[in-house]
């Protein structure tokens, strides 16, 4: 810019000056029209759109990556940059500079020039700002594994111990056991007579970390016929879940570690009255879901008996009903006393359940397979002369029902 221009440059700022548009009160009143416009705006977004409450905040759940709004996510990133020693360059020098700079803008850019192509070097440094925050912002985006929803499954060591074990019972029973057992699989397809090692044991409990473990479930063992369980490489299983199941196998199988009361109460069989009988509610739903419903669901193609509710139980399966109220040669109670019948072989395929829970099942059949407590305490009436005579030892109960059950079939 030569003297000439400069000389006109600043005659129009001087009439324009004397025209003149005063800062008060004519500057301020657009100002606040446009702030109020703007506050209307957010009222009425606050008020029809709003914005998703995040998940409860939950101490207990290491998973939790904290992030800031996407506004700051640049310097979020930037950090990355600084890792450790240097962090202080990161979070305090670079963005002391970057506002230092802004306070000297005005004495570094002193050219009275407006139009871009006689600012671009200035423009051109702001311009690569810019781009720098926006590449930074994107990849935070991109790095930034999308939060695993927290849910909170539960609010104590043993709650979560309870929720794994549920867990475990669903997922992993039908190839590990109901207790990590092992043995030779049957009644899963492709692992036909694998022989199982055991997961409970001390070799495997005090070789393997928690960290171990829940990736083991994460990825699964893919070569050997373990499908991965994490929602990340396509199962179900939601981060917290896979804790749940590490906590149920870690605090029932290791030696070392102590099961809080409040577990090994809730996860004892429940001990049968006399002449009790048991209702579905709180003694076979259990049973069954620890047992049973790992290969008695939807989704299985080896067979179509669903065992998650009594409505199921009772009227599922292709040789549906495998529970008839009263009748000890019920398929199911048949197939857990280890008979091959036409609906199929003995159940659970792999190894008896003990004798004290096949007895529960027997009195639950029995005594008309009540479903509340309240069904069933009406049946612990009628049936006490049935049952008292071979009450003394428990087996007696089993074989006379069952000599009577051969020949029928
Ligand atoms: C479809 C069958 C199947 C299911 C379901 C299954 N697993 Fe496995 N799992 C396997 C096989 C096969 C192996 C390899 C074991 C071996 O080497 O004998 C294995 C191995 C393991 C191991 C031991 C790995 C090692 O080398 O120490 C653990 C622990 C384990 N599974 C836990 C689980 C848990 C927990 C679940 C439920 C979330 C589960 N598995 C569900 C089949 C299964
Ligand atoms: C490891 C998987 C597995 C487990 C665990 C298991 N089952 Fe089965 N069940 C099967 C398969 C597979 C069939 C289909 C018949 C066959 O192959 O023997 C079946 C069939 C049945 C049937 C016949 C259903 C019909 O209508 O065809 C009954 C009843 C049954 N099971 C009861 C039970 C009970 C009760 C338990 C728990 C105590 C149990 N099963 C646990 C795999 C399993």
């Amino acid at each position: 810019m030569n003297d000439e221009q400069k000389q006109r440059y600043l005659e129009k700022y001087q009439q324009a000056k004397q025209k003149g548009v005063k800062f008060f009160p004519d500057i301020i009143y657009k100002d606040l029209l446009m702030s109020f416009a703007l506050f209307i705006i957010l009222v009425m977004l606050a008020t029809f759109v709003g914005v998703a409450n995040e998940p409860k905040a939950d101490p207990s759940d290491s998973s939790y990556i904290p992030r800031p709004e996407w506004y700051f996510l640049f310097l979020f990133e930037m950090l990355k940059f600084f890792p450790g020693k240097i962090e202080w360059l990161g979070t305090v020098v670079l963005p002391t500079l970057a506002i230092l700079a802004l306070f000297l803008l005005p004495f570094l850019d002193r050219s009275p020039a407006r139009h871009p192509s006689k600012r671009w070097r200035t423009i051109s440094v702001m311009g690569v700002v810019v781009l720098a925050m926006i590449g930074l912002t994107i990849r935070a985006v991109i790095t930034t594994p999308p939060q695993a929803e927290a849910e909170s499954l539960a609010a104590s060591l043993g709650e979560s111990i309870l929720v794994g074990q549920d867990l475990y019972s669903v997922n992993c029973v039908e190839c590990h056991g109901p207790d990590g057992e092992g043995g030779e699989i049957q009644g899963v397809e492709g692992l036909e007579g694998y022989l199982m090692k055991p997961i409970n044991s001390q070799d495997e409990m005090y070789t393997r970390s928690d960290e171990t473990l829940f990736d083991i479930i994460n990825y699964g063992q893919p070569g050997q016929g373990m499908q991965p369980f994490g929602k990340a490489y396509g199962g179900e299983l939601s981060v917290s879940e896979i804790e749940t199941i590490v906590n149920f196998m870690r605090y029932t199988w290791d030696d070392r570690a102590e099961i809080p009361e409040e577990v090994s109460q809730a996860s004892a069989v429940p001990a049968l009255g006399e002449n009790e009988v048991p209702s579905y509610d709180v003694y076979i739903a259990p049973l069954v879901k620890r047992n049973c419903v790992s290969c008695h669901r939807p989704g299985k193609k080896n067979n179509n008996y669903l065992m998650e509710t009594f409505d199921e139980i009772m009227n599922s399966g292709d040789h549906a009903p495998n529970v008839i109220p009263g009748d000890l040669n019920s398929n199911l109670i048949r197939m857990l006393n280890r008979e091959e019948i036409d609906a199929g072989g003995p159940m659970p395929p792999t190894k008896a359940l003990k004798p004290e829970i096949i007895e529960i099942f027997t009195r639950w059949v029995l005594g008309g397979a009540p479903q509340t407590a309240e069904e069933a305490a009406a049946a612990s009436g009628p049936i006490t002369t049935t049952l008292t005579a071979p009450t003394t030892p428990l087996t007696v109960t089993l074989t006379a029902p069952e000599v009577t059950a051969s020949p029928s079939p």
